[in-house]
């Protein structure tokens, strides 16, 4: 979704503004503008789409500002065009804002400002707040920014430039992150740590309901009502070289062609395969009150919520523990049933979706015992649950997930297996699953050496506008989330399902050509997957099968087989996902699509 960078410092601010908005890009964004300080007054210069319209416009010289202010927006209020891109001024143009969340009264701060003379120039919510901190102006920025907010429901990451403090920078937030890089004599704010990794590996991330200014020589926190708060300096996780693209085209690709390391990463240090055990620190407080739990909600958005739906295994199986999967859309608003047994555990890959954070928050509210599957350290989400587990799978750029995927499912089996242990589960299948598990890297590696022989294969299938994606049990979120990742980045209509419920509608669709993707490794239901496979090839669907090694009965009714080794059935998603991941990628390229900024999506959604 939008991103925000802002620049206070003795460095030419232009250059590092619009390079922190690249960093930011795979977020999402419709057009992007900047802020800069100038002897003259506050310069402001917008662009519609990609950062590089605007890199044009800009003068070539280049300007010897040394503060200012930057956004990539994402179109909430009013369409995307150059007058509703940020920054936005107030009325006397000397004070400039840029914008991330949304401002739930705007209408009536609005139509109060009109009355007082004020005009607008644009269909936005940021503008009426730029507008209102010019009117609270009393020579103190900021002041006025706490003047204004105060009067303010709703979003918001905030950053705040007056051309008559040229040694101010004012910055705030409530829902909407924003992490403070800071460097010698110079700081770099941005809202996530890609915009600043490149100069510092200092940060302090901002609270909701916390204030910061900036000038060159320090800065202060405080909350809204001004009183002090003394903030934590901690050193960001992540280097440069993760948030490049290395030898890849795509940082997708990269991504998918990482999960070996990334799966090693959020294995490591917590599997003893002596013992059958897991070790996770980051829960161990709650260890006792999780397996005396009498329910699990996974709650998640999009592919997190597609890892949630075989958590629900996992915990049914391997735990037996009841487990259920929400939207955290709808669980947040439809008044959750929950008691002192329950526990909910969110999941999330930035850790700042709003939905999964407001789901929290309900769900602690009424006394559950909230946990976090989240890989942005230091992110909302992380900080507002009881407890949690890191990914630990680096940053992810791509706006499709991948690697935060398989690491999810791995950490949920790792939970299970836990649970499991303190539950009913024998020490004897624990162990046999914690080995399997020390293995999965390896296998995943096997997966991806199929890559050029998957592009052939689609290749062939690439014009077809429909497909579907079939799987039962464990394997039936992972149909679901094959879907996803091919209508995400390639625009190709497809659906998931269990494999069942396509004799219930989805049967009618298929017709002559159309691509059909069985997940069909080896299990308690593979003879009920061939027999779909039977349905759909009589009525002329290409089937596409992912199989267990070494199946040969499967060769004679689908079109193409792909491999994944042979692991326990609730393992199995890890494996059964890559084929998939790969499918949607060679899909995307060769339909020519922009495979990390697909339209309209962004990677971050942290509005409702
Ligand atoms: C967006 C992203 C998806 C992601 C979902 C949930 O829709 O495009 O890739 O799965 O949000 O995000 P989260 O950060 O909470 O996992």
């Amino acid at each position: 979704m939008c991103g925000i960078v802002g620049y206070i410092g003795h460095k030419k601010a232009q250059a590092i503004l619009i390079e922190g908005l690249k960093r930011l890009e795979y977020r999402g964004y419709d057009s992007a503008g900047i802020a800069l300080l100038e002897n003259e007054g506050i310069a402001v210069t917008r662009a519609i789409g990609r950062i590089m319209n605007l890199e044009a416009i800009l003068p070539t010289e280049g300007s010897k500002a040394t503060l200012g202010i930057a956004h990539t927006r994402w179109a909430t209020h009013g369409a995307p065009c150059e007058r509703n891109a940020h920054p936005h001024c107030d009325q006397s143009g000397r004070i400039a804002l840029v914008h991330n969340g949304i401002i739930e009264n705007y209408r009536t701060l609005k139509t109060f400002l009109e009355r007082q003379g004020i005009t607008f120039v644009s269909d936005t919510d940021t503008e009426v707040l730029a507008r209102l901190i010019g009117q609270c102006y009393r020579g103190n920025l900021e002041q006025a920014v706490r003047d204004a907010l105060h009067d303010v429901q709703g979003t918001y990451g905030i950053a705040v430039i007056s051309a008559d403090e040229p040694d101010c920078l004012v910055a705030a937030r409530k829902g909407s992150p924003l992490i403070i890089g800071v460097g010698d004599g110079e700081y770099i704010i941005g809202s996530d740590a890609a915009a600043i990794v490149e100069h510092t590996a200092q940060a302090v991330y901002l609270s909701d309901g916390e204030m910061a200014t900036l000038t060159r020589d320090g800065f202060r926190t405080t909350t809204l009502d001004a009183i002090p708060v003394t903030k934590d300096v901690h050193a960001v996780e992540f280097s440069l070289e993760e948030i490049e693209l290395g030898e890849h085209e795509h940082f997708m690709a990269k991504e998918i062609f990482e999960q070996p390391q990334s799966l090693a990463n959020t294995l490591r240090g917590r599997l003893d395969v002596r013992e059958g055990q897991i070790v996770l620190g980051g829960i161990a407080e709650h260890a006792r009150t999780l397996a005396r739990a009498k329910r699990i909600i996974f709650t998640a958005q999009g592919t997190a919520w597609h890892a949630g739906l075989v958590g629900e295994y996992l915990f049914e199986d391997i735990a037996k523990l009841p487990a259920e999967t929400e939207y955290a859309s709808e669980f947040r608003y439809r008044n959750p049933l929950i008691d002192d047994g329950t526990v909910i555990i969110a999941i999330s890959q930035s850790g700042e979706t709003a939905d999964t954070l407001a789901a929290v928050r309900e769900a602690k509210l009424k006394g559950a015992l909230a946990l976090g599957v989240v890989n942005s350290v230091g992110s909302t989400i992380a900080r507002e649950t009881d407890a949690g587990i890191y990914l630990h799978c680096g940053p992810e750029i791509g706006v499709a997930s991948t690697k935060a995927f398989t690491s999810q499912l791995a950490v949920l089996a790792m939970m299970a297996i836990q649970l499991g242990r303190r539950r009913f589960l024998s020490q004897q299948f624990a162990e046999r699953l914690v080995d399997a598990l020390t293995r999965i890297p390896d296998q995943v590696s096997e997966v991806l050496e199929q890559s050029d022989t998957i592009r052939s294969v689609v290749e062939t299938l690439v014009d077809r506008e429909n497909w579907l994606f079939l799987g039962r049990g464990y394997n039936y979120p992972v149909a679901m989330e094959g879907a996803l990742k091919l209508k995400e980045i390639s625009y190709i209509h497809a659906e998931g399902m269990p494999a069942a419920e396509m004799k219930h509608g989805p049967i009618a669709l298929i017709n002559q050509g159309m691509p059909v993707v069985f997940i069909a490794p080896h299990g308690p239901q593979y003879d009920k997957v061939l027999g779909n496979i039977e349905e759909v090839r009589s009525r002329g669907g290409r089937v596409l099968a992912v199989a267990t090694k070494g199946d040969t009965e499967i060769v004679r009714l689908a079109e193409h087989v792909l491999y994944v080794p042979d692991v326990p059935e609730p393992l199995q998603p890890l494996l059964t996902v890559i084929p998939l991941q790969l499918i949607a990628y060679h899909a995307a390229v060769l339909r020519d699509c922009n495979v990390d900024k697909p339209r309209n999506l962004a990677k971050s959604v942290t509005v409702e």
